[in-house]
């Protein structure tokens, strides 16, 4: 395999006095999808904190196409690729869709229009709602337009922080099918989830985290069979 795109090792991160991860390694080949998955607590988001900026490791390193960027600010470690579709889609509620899909662009020099067609075409429910006030439409709306926020930026790595969090089931089946797309596209995605079934159906390769650390790795099948997994997460 060829270098991975993302390549996080040795890494620790925490608030306060308090550590939550540690030596916590994941890699991502370019163009498929990695789930991280783990319990309410375990440190999943931490660990997307760490390694777009917005948390300091303390220690461990997160090499992005061969350059360590732990450490670096979170605007510049944007601005290299690295893009977070935050939990809970944080979208600006008081902006329109379309002034949100501007916000996600603004970093990423060059004409927005033919990224933002693309991104209107991937979600027509977006089309329809451009200048609808973002805070009053439905979580999974919100939660296109959190996606599509990020791709305005020309990722080349998403870091996807729980996407079907609190949404319908028919509503995570689109999300996760959007979530193939872009993996068939051969775009890369970091993803992180509770919903272990569909987070290891799509991956590529899979992470168990618990307590802040990894304790399973392989791939989303080998995960998936795993009789630790199928008992805690699984519910088999
Ligand atoms: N801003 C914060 N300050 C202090 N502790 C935090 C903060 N954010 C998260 N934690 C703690 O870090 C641990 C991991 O949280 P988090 O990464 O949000 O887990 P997950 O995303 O897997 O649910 C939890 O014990 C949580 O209470
Ligand atoms: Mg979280």
């Amino acid at each position: 395999m060829s270098e991975p795109v993302l390549s996080v090792s040795g890494l620790r991160l925490g608030y306060g006095r308090n550590d939550v991860v540690s030596d916590v390694a994941i890699s991502v080949a370019a163009g498929t999808v990695v789930s991280l998955i783990g319990a309410n607590g375990a440190g999943k988001t931490t660990i997307l904190r760490g390694i777009s900026g917005l948390l300091r490791p303390r220690a461990g390193s997160v090499r992005f196409k061969g350059r360590d960027v732990a450490g670096e600010a979170a605007h510049v470690i944007a601005r290299r690729g690295i893009v977070q579709v935050p939990e809970g889609r944080q979208v600006f509620a008081n902006m329109s869709v379309d002034e949100n899909l501007s916000m996600g662009a603004y970093r990423c020099p060059g004409p927005i229009a033919s990224r933002r067609d693309a991104v209107l075409a991937r979600f027509p429910r977006l089309a329809e709602r451009l200048d609808q006030q973002a805070g009053l439409m439905s979580g999974g709306e919100q939660q296109m337009l959190a996606i599509g926020r990020a791709l305005m930026a020309e990722p080349e790595i998403l870091l996807m922080d729980e996407p079907s969090m609190g949404l319908a089931p028919l509503i995570v089946e689109e999300i996760f099918r959007v979530i193939g797309q872009l993996r068939e596209e051969g775009r890369t995605v970091l993803l992180v989830e509770q919903n272990a079934a569909s987070a290891l159906a799509i991956a590529d390769r899979a992470y168990v985290l618990e307590s802040g650390r990894v304790v399973i790795e392989g791939t989303g099948r080998e995960v998936a069979e795993n009789p630790r997994v199928l008992a805690a997460y699984l519910g088999m």
